[in-house]
This record gives C-alpha cells, sequence and structure tokens, in this order.
C-alpha cells in the first residue's frame, strides 16, 4: 500500500520553513500532498491560485509531491486522498501544544481514527520562519523575500516583493 502522507495547512505563504518540513518528509513517503485549507470566511494574503502556483514552481521537479486545496476536515479530505498520515511541523512548545490537541481532535473523529499524524521538529535556523511573520514584514514594507523559497526565480515575485 502506497503510503501517502498530506501535508495541511493555509501556506499564506509556503515558506522557507514549509520546505524544509517537505524535503526531509519526503523519504519517509511515496507522495507528500501539499494540500491548502481553504476558509471562505478569511480573505488570504495570497490568492489561493498564486499560492498553489508558488508551490508547484518549489516542487516542478519532485514527482512524490502533489500540490492540492481542500476545504472541510483535513481528515475527510485524506481519507478521500487515501492518506494515512498528516505531516504538519513544529517550532515551539507552542505549537507542540497545539499540534497535539489538533492530532487528538482528528483521531476522535470518524474519518480519522486510522490516520497517523506525524509531527516533524523545524530545524532551529527555522524556528522563527513563519507565514505570518512574512505577513507582518510585508505590512511594513520591510524585506521578507529570503523567507520564500520561490522569489528569486519566480515571476510572481515582481508581485509580492
Ligand atoms: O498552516 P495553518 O494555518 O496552521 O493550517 C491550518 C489548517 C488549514 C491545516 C487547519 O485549519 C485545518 O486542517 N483545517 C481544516 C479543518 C480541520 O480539519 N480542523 C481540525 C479538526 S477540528
Amino acid at each position: 500500500m502506497e503510503r501517502i502522507a498530506i501535508f495541511p495547512g493555509s501556506f499564506d505563504p509556503f515558506t522557507i520553513g514549509h520546505k524544509n518540513i517537505v524535503d526531509r518528509a519526503l523519504p519517509l513517503f511515496d507522495r507528500i500532498i501539499i494540500a491548502i485549507g481553504v476558509n471562505s470566511a478569511k480573505q488570504p494574503w495570497m490568492p489561493l491560485p498564486e499560492r498553489i502556483d508558488a508551490i508547484h514552481f518549489v516542487f516542478a521537479d519532485e514527482p512524490q509531491v502533489e500540490v492540492d486545496s481542500f476545504s472541510g476536515l483535513a481528515v475527510d479530505y485524506a481519507r478521500e486522498r487515501n492518506a494515512r498520515f498528516l505531516l504538519r511541523g513544529v517550532r515551539t512548545c507552542a505549537d507542540f501544544d497545539y499540534e497535539r490537541n489538533m492530532a487528538d481532535a482528528n483521531r476522535m473523529l470518524p474519518a480519522g481514527k486510522d490516520i497517523e499524524t506525524i509531527l516533524l521538529p523545524a530545524l532551529p535556523e527555522y524556528a522563527a520562519v513563519s507565514s505570518s511573520l512574512v505577513r507582518e514584514l510585508a505590512r511594513f514594507g520591510a524585506p521578507y523575500a529570503h523567507l520564500l523559497p520561490y522569489t528569486n526565480h519566480h515571476p510572481y515575485t515582481n508581485l509580492i516583493t
């Protein structure tokens, strides 16, 4: 049976920290589906099609990686995609508390009982990198391109720097 992991997140935007989690998780799984959770009540910083496009660009040479979006519960989406694993990165103790609660909540859902959450600790150099930090820097006109894995090459750079 293929080992498929869903890497769910808002990825608003996808950072070098997210990329590092995917890179390090690749040897663990046959396939990783980076799944952008869509919350229609919230206005994103980066529009969904551009987030998808940017992540595609980052993993263009990586056939094990797929990019998709979902609405609803992550475990329902995982079931739909025949994925038995949810992958999440953990930077801090606060992250760990939150992620453990989420993993427990997901396990209690009917669709989640056979889905295992795999938590990967962020490397120290990425511990302070987050999408919200990027958005905050952008808000103040401060540089943030160094936190994004695609800004040096991607045409979309022009729109967000
Ligand atoms: O990167 P984020 O913002 O922490 O990602 C949040 C996301 C999209 C992964 C999370 O909100 C999510 O999984 N939403 C779907 C609803 C769900 O399954 N919630 C957990 C059980 S209540």
